[in-house]
């Protein structure tokens, strides 16, 4: 049994689609504080299939007593966590508890009731400023740009260091790049309360009527356009890479990190070229100044995935586009 926390977020309630798909059996703890319990509807209906579901939070161990008391958990996906980068800097305290905190509760949750392994949500914001694109796994990750990053930072170290004192069990860190798209089947999908910080979701409410245009934060960038260049992932293709890892910590243990990404960058302009084709119709943005705490271009080396997992993401931007626009429309019954 697989334990999903933040498992109705938007990255984790498209993973319990993947390992629904895959065989597993999981159980969902979430505390619905960035979440909806129709989500979980949506999971049934795309799966077909009810999950186990808790509403409780990570940070409470009496809670994951219950949890692991009650369920046979041999390895944990950890989602949960605070991911707002504006809210972080103004709020670092309670992000450094959220997001800390889960971690300690689960590490410990693993000792007590003996499960073996966890994979963690990290992020390319480990990267910082510094290193030079594509990022490599190997390079350091010690210098995220804001306090959400660094608690990726200090999570990844506390797993690592568990690790190291418990080489029975098994640790995976995977490195987001940028996740966009939808399920193909129009339930699931990103859309966040109040006005989306992130460039899909928001595009997605331009192109549904409900934001007049987006705003494109700087057009002074080194880049091709001079808009920000990211690397883009089909959020399918990323729910794909969790089961590649637990995949592979069945066969291997230790500790392990991996680069979830295509390889690709695309720039902001690109993405809304791409959506204006989708949808028809010119996508309506203005240029406006550069967002404080972005980097010009962000994108992953993507050979140690590729070659250790077997994991390549197989969907372009178009996909990721008309799959978005599907659950927009969808969502928005337009
Ligand atoms: N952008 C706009 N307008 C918007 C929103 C975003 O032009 O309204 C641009 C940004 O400037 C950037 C690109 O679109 O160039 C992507 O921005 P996002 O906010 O979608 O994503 P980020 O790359 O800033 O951040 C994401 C995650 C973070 C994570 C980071 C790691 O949201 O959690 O990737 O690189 F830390």
């Amino acid at each position: 049994m697989i334990l999903v926390t933040g498992g109705l977020g938007f990255i984790g309630s498209h993973t319990c689609t993947r390992l629904h798909e895959s065989g597993y059996d999981y159980v969902i703890v979430d505390n619905l504080y960035n979440s909806d319990i129709s989500v979980l509807d949506a999971i049934e209906k795309t799966t077909g299939a009810r999950p186990k579901f808790y509403n409780a939070d990570v940070c409470d161990p009496s809670a994951l007593e219950v949890i692991f008391r009650e369920n046979e958990i041999e390895g944990i996906i950890h989602f949960a966590g605070y991911k707002a980068v504006g809210e972080s800097v103004a709020l670092p305290l309670k992000y450094y508890r959220n997001n800390i905190n889960s971690t300690l509760a689960l590490c410990e949750a693993m000792d007590k009731f003996g499960a073996q392994s966890i994979v963690f949500s990290s992020s390319a914001t480990v990267y910082g400023e510094k290193n030079p694109v594509p990022y490599k796994e190997d390079m350091p990750a010690d210098s995220a740009a804001n306090p959400y990053g660094r608690t990726k930072i200090v999570c990844e170290n506390i797993l690592r260091d568990y690790q190291a004192a418990n080489p029975d069990k098994k640790v995976t860190l995977l490195r987001y790049f940028n996740p966009i798209g939808a399920h193909p089947g129009g339930l699931l999908g990103e859309d966040p309360a109040g006005i989306p910080d992130n460039l899909f979701p928001y595009i997605l409410r331009v192109a549904a009527g409900k934001l007049e245009r987006l705003n494109v934060f700087g057009n002074d960038y080194d880049t091709p356009d001079g808009t920000g260049v990211r690397d883009y992932i089909h959020i399918m293709d990323l729910a794909r890479a969790h089961t590649a890892a637990l995949e592979h910590l069945k066969k291997s243990g230790g500790f392990n990190i991996y680069n979830v990404g295509t390889g690709k960058g695309t720039s902001v302009l690109e993405i809304v070229k791409a959506m204006s084709e989708t949808i028809g119709r010119p996508l309506e943005y203005v240029f406006a100044p550069r967002r404080p705490g972005d980097i010009a271009t962000s994108y992953a080396n993507v050979d140690k995935a590729r070659e250790v997992l077997g994991f390549t993401a197989e969907y372009g931007i178009e996909k990721m586009c008309e799959d978005g626009w599907n659950y927009a429309r969808k969502h928005f019954n337009l």
